[in-house]
């Protein structure tokens, strides 16, 4: 009998809203009828990538574009190894970190298996469990961080891998070393233990661990990096994982071959490691975080800022209207209601000068919704 399409789609993918992601730009300016529209949501590099990209960039060929790229992005892989002191086999490149945790749970996980992350972090790991058929337990937070008690308990035998965002977006909270390497004694090989590395390259806390380090030890460890964020390469969409040889070959029976193209693998190569661009950046982001968290707390406002390029702050209203308020001002901010933060918003760090002016505009939003200029 003839279906329609609908039906063919299993119950438990029928039951999953699909994510809306925001309009372009372009659009967003036009009906709001704003001029210019600061990001403030993705938690992108206003620097752009470092001076060598964006010279590979501009030098690609267009011509070359016919060709395919490198599979397994074999030279960015020998690169980044020589420079990490690992062996190229140890390393896995994806279409963004995003695309690496679908290798992992597909590689890892079948029907009836549980993932283990917490309630108030980077939302991806349970989506891709959810529409993998994979149960995605999430354990409540212990001060805005990670508790590894509580994921621990809820560990089964079922159990395969642990997500464990380090520093944790949207809280900025982290794991140390000991609290890291003694997780990882506590689950003593029975699944597989994610640290999801994504900010990294912004810690300024000198107790942030180096997780490399315990690699040798710990077959079970895997570390997601991408280049999105401190390389300021989001556009071109390169992620990659670090793992002992073995998992890292299990893992490659789920990947996508040729996911990231050319250019991607080729600016990501130049980008690697430039300590001059990691250094500026991170001193523009600790100068405007140490500036907004006072005076967003000087407007009466809670603030969570810890390691990371964001701070979210809880506001006394709907974090959706309040998005709607300052996208009219110009501002586009991420709402974290659906981080289970509601009436929260995660504001990007970026230069001081803008963050001044939001913050003017945020006062606004405050002043119009009614509440009293704390702050003279
Ligand atoms: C914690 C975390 N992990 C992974 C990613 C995905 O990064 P990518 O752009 O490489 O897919 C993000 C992006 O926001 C993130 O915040």
């Amino acid at each position: 009998m003839k279906k329609h399409p609908s039906m063919l789609v299993p119950e438990f993918i029928r039951e999953i809203d699909p994510y809306i992601p925001s309009r372009p730009d372009s659009y967003l300016m036009a009906a709001y009828g704003i001029p210019v529209l600061h990001r403030l949501n993705n938690n992108e590099n206003p620097f752009g990538p470092p001076p060598a990209a964006m010279e590979t960039i501009q030098s690609l060929n267009p011509k070359d574009m016919a060709i395919y790229p490198s599979g397994d992005a074999f030279d960015l892989r020998c690169h980044m190894a020589e420079k990490l002191g690992i062996s190229p086999d140890q390393i896995l490149c994806g279409n963004g970190a995003n695309e690496i945790i679908q290798f992992v749970i597909s590689a890892y996980c079948e029907a009836g298996d549980n993932i283990i992350t917490a309630d108030k972090t980077f939302a991806v790991y349970e989506w891709v469990a959810e529409f993998s058929g994979v149960q995605a337990r999430l354990t409540p937070m212990k001060d805005h961080g990670f508790d590894p008690e509580a994921m621990l308990a809820f560990m089964d035998e079922r159990t395969k891998i642990f997500f464990i965002c380090n520093p944790n977006n949207p809280t900025g909270t982290f794991w140390d070393k000991e609290t890291l390497q003694k997780f990882l004694e506590a689950v003593d090989g029975r699944a597989m233990v994610v640290v999801d590395e994504a900010y990294c390259e912004f810690a300024e806390d000198e107790t942030f661990p180096d997780a490399l380090t315990l690699l040798d030890d710990h077959p079970n460890l895997l570390i997601f990096r991408t280049f999105s964020k401190m390389y300021g390469l989001a556009g071109l969409r390169i992620g990659y994982l670090i793992g002992q040889k073995d998992p890292v070959f299990d893992i490659c029976r789920t990947r996508i071959v040729y996911s990231i193209n050319s250019a991607a693998q080729k600016a990501a190569m130049a980008a690697f490691g430039d300590k001059e661009h990691i250094e500026k950046t991170k001193r523009m982001v600790k100068e405007s975080k140490n500036w907004l968290k006072t005076r967003l707390e000087g407007m009466g406002l809670d603030v969570i800022a810890g390691e990371g390029n964001y701070l979210i702050a809880g506001l006394p209203f709907n974090d959706q209207l309040a998005y709607r308020k300052l996208i009219r001002k110009g501002y586009m901010v991420r709402t974290m209601t659906g981080f289970r933060y509601p009436n929260h918003i995660r504001i990007t760090l970026r230069e001081k000068p803008l963050m001044e002016d939001f913050a003017v505009a945020l006062e606004e939003v405050l002043e119009e919704r009614g509440y009293p200029r704390l702050l003279s």
